[in-house]
């Protein structure tokens, strides 16, 4: 099926892309009202320890309680709102979170326990001081946010279809081989911009091109160029004859994956998308999650873990065989992403135009926009999307 664009239309406008106040809308009607992921659960491993989770002006504490839960709080105090975190991780040993300017403390499960020097006070009942709760949300061992309150979709619901690809690998299992961040010079909303299309891909990724033949050709499925027939086993991305993985030779040097759908490994990697946060990619020997945070309008750190089986010995992964690919890929992909941000920052008032194969870019900035209208929540719908006929 071609799901090309028929006709010319216009992008998001520029000024989206680089006005603070749009940006602080944004975060108002997109971040703090999504489920946004955190990262993975065995980053807490003991009963008492914390990460903060910064979201905008949003710091979230998460943390493991004494019934081994995860548990996310505001990191603000319910007395005159100090931060509570004087790290932006650690352990609360003594099962107290407590504030650094009054020590007022907290349960970790969140109520009010002390309120040192407090005479009586009419009217001042200490249950209705515990922290602001967060919602929380673990699906797989990856760990999601919610800052609404009145969040109306649960994650399971929102992410449905992304999370059927993937639900053959034992995700829950895996174990992280290697994470590292990178802070670049663009908004987030060209990070997905930019993965959503592969027409660029053919200039800008010469490695992943020799890999995924189809992407050479400059785009996402065979099937977007006008007249092309074949099955979905003839059109989908898939790796070229002889590779089973994303690694530099194309072969697996991990334990690999058991009891995988065969269809979902088929192409030998399947894609789950969880905007506006992560994606992630399986293989048959790792997965690999991208995900973005905005730092500012015009500044997102990209984050790249490469997640694998448990039963890999840490000590005899070849990191350099398992992260070449993703590494490269991301990197190259943020440089021409800091080139777009600088070119649209020259011409604010502009805007862009989509080709044919941008039908997934055009998807998701109609998603932005329906949000900034504030319609109701739900995910964007991929058109012509592997991720969609995967389950
Ligand atoms: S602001 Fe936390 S105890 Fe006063
Ligand atoms: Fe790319």
């Amino acid at each position: 099926m071609n799901h090309a664009l028929g006709s010319a239309l216009s992008t998001l406008p520029f000024s989206w892309y680089m006005d603070p106040a749009h940006h602080a809308q944004e975060l108002e009607r997109i971040w703090y009202r999504d489920w946004i992921y955190a990262g993975r659960a065995s980053l807490w491993l003991r009963e008492g320890d914390y990460r903060v989770f910064t979201i905008g002006t949003r710091r979230v504490v998460v943390l493991r309680d004494a019934q081994g839960s995860l548990q996310a709080f505001l990191d603000s105090c319910r007395h005159r709102g100090s931060a509570l975190c004087t790290a932006e991780a650690g352990r609360f040993a003594t099962g107290r979170i407590t504030c650094p300017y009054h020590q007022w403390s907290y349960g970790l499960d969140g109520a009010l326990i002390s309120t040192p020097r407090r005479p009586e006070l009419a009217g001042f009942d200490p249950a209705d001081h515990g922290l602001q709760r967060v919602a929380l949300a673990c699906w797989g061992g990856f760990v999601f946010l919610n800052l609404d309150p009145a969040a109306g979709h649960s994650l399971d619901a929102a992410f449905a279809v992304e999370m059927s690809g993937v639900s053959s690998w034992p995700l829950d299992a895996l174990h992280s081989a290697h994470r590292e961040s990178h802070v670049r010079a663009f908004n987030w909303k060209v990070f997905w911009d930019n993965y959503l299309e592969c027409v660029h891909c053919p200039g800008v990724h010469p490695q992943l091109c020799d890999l995924i033949p189809v992407y050479g050709t400059g785009q996402l499925r065979l099937d977007d160029a006008a007249g092309v027939q074949g099955s979905a086993a003839d059109v989908e991305p898939r790796l070229r004859e002889g590779a089973r993985s994303w690694t530099p030779d194309g072969q697996c040097r991990l334990p690999e994956f058991a009891d995988l759908d065969p269809h979902a490994i088929a192409p030998g990697m399947r894609f789950a998308t969880f905007v506006p946060s992560v994606f992630m990619v399986a293989h048959r020997d790792y997965v690999r999650t991208v995900s973005v945070r905005p730092i500012d309008v015009a500044h997102t750190e990209v984050s790249i873990e490469w997640l694998v089986h448990p039963d890999a010995d840490p000590a005899a992964i070849d990191m350099a065989h398992l992260t070449d690919v993703g590494r490269t890929v991301v990197l190259e992909d943020a440089r021409v992403s800091e080139f777009a941000q600088r070119g649209m920052a020259a011409r604010p008032d502009g805007a862009g135009v989509l080709m044919p194969q941008e039908y997934d870019v055009r998807a998701f900035q109609q998603w932005v926009a329906a949000r900034m209208r504030g319609d109701a929540l739900a995910a964007p719908v991929w058109e012509g999307d592997v991720r969609v006929e995967a389950g």
